[in-house]
């Protein structure tokens, strides 16, 4: 049976890991609406998607607020089509020891990873279940083992874990599906301000880091980008409620 483009939406893709997705699904055959904080920041993945032959939209909305979530969603649904598949990237960090983490610093995390979360897949629902199909996919991390100077983030992303089974749970028998990617060390912008925050020079962080990877390299955001491919495809629908550990070694 011929099967209309589906519509997917990347969050926090107006770079790193979400624009490798953005651009991948793109490549795979999706619609994809870029959805970042600020629209005209999304301008250069939109640019490569359709410079490379694919429909984008750039989407400005904070996951983290329920309005902006609900435009967000409906305007997509409107421009691009019903999405059925849904990246949960959008991420932050604030690291602080536990005794210096302020209650801002707690909140923030719990508020894009979570919240947005939440409200992105809640929104988004409707539309995979009326399609009876779907597919979400939650970035968490290897932070939700536990990492020093990240209490919020590795509460957060090990939540994002238990969000990802428990939809899986409850809308499995709608043709949805829901996994987790959980990251090692990618080359972006984030880690690039952790090895500033530190005072280390990014290169020397970068090669600290693969030195203690068995792969012996650093992670890029098209390893994550495949995983969220695989994830999203067609014949993924028997995979669900799963973490992938992407960080070139094992970890439990
Ligand atoms: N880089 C890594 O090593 C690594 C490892 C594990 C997990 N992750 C996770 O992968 C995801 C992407 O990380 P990255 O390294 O590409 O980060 P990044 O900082 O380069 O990009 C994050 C994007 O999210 C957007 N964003 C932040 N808050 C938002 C909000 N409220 N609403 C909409 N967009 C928002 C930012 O504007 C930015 O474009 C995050 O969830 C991160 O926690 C990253």
């Amino acid at each position: 049976m011929a099967q209309e483009t589906r519509t997917a939406i990347v969050t926090g893709s107006a770079r790193g890991i979400g624009a490798a997705v953005a651009k991948r699904l793109a490549s795979d055959g999706y619609k994809v609406a870029v959805l970042d904080l600020d629209e005209a920041a999304c301008a250069d993945t939109v640019e490569a998607i359709k410079a490379a032959g694919g429909e984008a939209l750039a989407v400005g909305a904070n996951v983290a607020d329920e309005d902006s979530v609900a435009a967000a969603v409906e305007r997509i649904a409107a421009e691009l089509g019903a999405p059925t598949v849904l990246v949960n990237n959008a991420g932050i960090i604030r690291d602080n020891m536990l005794f210096k983490m302020s209650v801002d610093d707690w909140d923030s995390v719990m508020a894009v990873h979570l919240r947005g979360a939440f409200l992105m897949s809640r929104a988004c629902q409707k539309h995979m279940v009326d399609a009876k199909f779907g597919r979400i996919v939650n970035l968490s991390s290897t932070s939700a083992l536990g990492n020093r100077g990240q209490a919020n983030y590795s509460a957060a992303k090990a939540g994002m874990q238990g969000f990802t089974k428990t939809l899986a749970i409850e809308l499995g028998k709608f043709g949805v599906t829901a996994n987790a990617i959980a990251p090692g060390f990618i080359e972006t912008d984030m880690t690039a301000g952790t090895a500033a925050r530190v005072g280390v020079p990014y290169e020397d962080f970068k090669k600290a880091a693969a030195s203690q990877i068995p792969v012996n390299r650093i992670g890029q955001p098209e390893d994550i980008a495949h995983t969220a491919s695989f994830f999203a495809s067609e014949g993924a629908g028997f995979v669900s409620g799963q973490v992938v550990y992407v960080a070139g070694g094992p970890k439990d």
